[in-house]
């Protein structure tokens, strides 16, 4: 066989093969687009997708919808007002990886039929109005990265099954009407960043399981009114990644872990002394511990906190000083310290963007503040009374000072 031939053979069977290919595609594309119309017409056309239509066959470039190689990967059908149920035949675009029903009116059970979508790895179900359990074969969905039950009225537990999708990075329950337990199988999804239970006022009063501490990939703990009762399990402290934990409006009693850095733990019971080492990282942002029963001073290491933002420790305990540093915290706007016992005196410098001062009902030495609070001097109120506008010095810089 000559060189040419040989040459001439490769590019004719590439051609057919590409022939070949090229159709097998283009039948996918056509079954695909076959089960977005019916979808379209299970769903009863609704307005935000009048679009897709039988002439209008480019899908892959539609708003909703993604494409790999041809094929529809993901489905973005939030805020679409579908309300009726999900159908088993959506599972016919076999490459389904992603579906999005955020904020539709979708009622009834789970829908179980979505277990036939082998490639499913995002689904978010949040905002509808489905009920029931949620299923214990809910780990039939093997594959799924990201879980977001989130705002629906699912009820009795969360079944612990749900530990054994190892593959979660996030995982969101809140705002349901789960009057059952959260399972401590949740410890075991070794590779969980986000875990959202909070508002999820009928939870049985539990502890929170000292088996989320094994979360070691966890960054974002979200648990405030989750009827937590008990002490904050100690070993907590070895969750090393965690950057935002937010235990608050529950019933929690008992002290702050030592290795804590960062949390939001306000009206709960939780008495003794904040951590010693409490900007240690340096990133602290926001103290957040208001309407406990804490007591002591305030840590050294909050007089070295330059990226502080907000104090919020109101209706405690506290005595001793305001170590001087915290007061010029470059950032430090909000300052909430109303209702402990905090002695010593007011400083004459304060943080440039210091905007709110509450500082009513503590033993300062220094009482001058509040006698600016008057009438004329309203700016504005908040959520617990009038904010007023206050000189703080003589240089005439002035702050807004809410009285509660
Ligand atoms: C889509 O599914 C078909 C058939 O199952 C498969 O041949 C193809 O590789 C898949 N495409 C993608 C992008 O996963
Ligand atoms: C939902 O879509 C409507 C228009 O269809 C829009 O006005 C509204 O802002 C959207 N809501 C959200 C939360 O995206
Ligand atoms: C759906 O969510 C995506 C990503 O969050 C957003 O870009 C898109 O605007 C949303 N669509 C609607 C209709 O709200
Ligand atoms: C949940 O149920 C309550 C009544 O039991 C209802 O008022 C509420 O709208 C429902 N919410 C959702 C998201 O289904
Ligand atoms: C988790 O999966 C294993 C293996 O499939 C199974 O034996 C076990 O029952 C599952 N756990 C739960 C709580 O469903
Ligand atoms: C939980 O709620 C379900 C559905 O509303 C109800 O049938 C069940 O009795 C409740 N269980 C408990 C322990 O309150
Ligand atoms: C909880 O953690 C303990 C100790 O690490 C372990 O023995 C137990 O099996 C865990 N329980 C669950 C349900 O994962
Ligand atoms: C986690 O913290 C607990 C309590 O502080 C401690 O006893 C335990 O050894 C720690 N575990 C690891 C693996 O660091
Ligand atoms: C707060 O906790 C203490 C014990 O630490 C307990 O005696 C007290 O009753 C609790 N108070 C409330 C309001 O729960
Ligand atoms: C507050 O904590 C102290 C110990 O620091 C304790 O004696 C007292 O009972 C606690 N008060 C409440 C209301 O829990
Ligand atoms: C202060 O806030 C600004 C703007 O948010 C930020 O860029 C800066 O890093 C903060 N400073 C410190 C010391 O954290
Ligand atoms: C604090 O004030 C400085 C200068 O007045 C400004 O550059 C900075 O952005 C402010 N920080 C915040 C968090 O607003």
């Amino acid at each position: 066989m000559s060189k040419f031939t040989t040459i001439s053979l490769t590019i004719l069977l590439c051609n057919l093969l590409f022939l070949f290919h090229g159709h097998a595609n283009s039948q996918l594309y056509n079954e695909e687009h076959a089960v977005l119309m019916k979808l379209k017409q299970h769903w009863k056309n609704p307005p935000p997708i009048t679009h897709w239509t039988p002439s209008n066959t480019n899908h892959c470039s539609w708003p909703e919808i993604t494409c790999t190689r041809n094929s529809i990967t993901r489905l973005y059908l939030n805020n679409t007002s579908i309300s009726q149920t999900v159908p088993s035949f959506i599972c016919d675009l076999k490459n389904l990886t992603l579906l999005d029903l955020n904020y539709n009116d979708i009622s009834g059970e789970f829908p179980r039929v979505l277990y036939s979508c082998s490639k499913l790895e995002y689904l978010d179900l949040s905002q509808n109005y489905f009920v029931g359990p949620i299923p214990d074969d809910i780990d039939s969905l093997s594959q799924l990265r990201h879980l977001s039950l989130g705002s629906n009225n699912f009820s009795l537990d969360i079944p612990a099954s749900v530990g054994n999708l190892t593959e979660l990075r996030v995982l969101q329950l809140y705002r349901n009407q789960f009057n059952g337990s959260f399972p401590p199988e949740i410890g075991s999804l070794h590779n969980l960043e986000i875990l959202e239970l909070a508002y999820n006022t009928k939870f049985v009063p539990s502890k929170l399981p000292s088996n989320f501490s094994q979360l070691r990939n966890l960054k974002t703990l979200w648990m405030t009114e989750s009827n937590l009762i008990g002490e904050i399990p100690e070993s907590i402290g070895n969750m090393t990644a965690l950057e935002c934990l937010d235990i608050s409006q529950n019933r929690l009693s008992g002290k702050i872990p030592s290795a804590l850095e960062d949390f939001e733990v306000s009206s709960n019971n939780i008495s003794g002394k904040l951590p010693e080492h409490l900007c240690a990282g340096g990133k602290l942002v926001g103290l957040v511990a208001f309407d406990n029963n804490l007591s002591g001073e305030l840590p050294e290491s909050l007089g070295n906190c330059n990226s502080l933002l907000m104090i919020s420790i109101y209706n405690n305990g506290f005595t001793g000083k305001i170590p001087v540093g915290l007061w010029t915290a470059s950032n430090l706007s909000h300052v909430q310290i109303s209702d402990n016992k905090f002695t010593g005196e007011l400083p004459d410098k304060m943080s440039r963007n210091l905007s709110l001062l509450q500082i009513s009902n503590n033993m300062f030495s220094e009482n001058d503040i509040l006698t600016k609070v008057k009438e004329e001097n309203v700016i504005g109120s908040g959520g617990s009374g009038e904010v007023y506008r206050v000189p703080v010095n003589s240089s005439g810089d002035v702050v807004a000072v809410k009285r509660i």
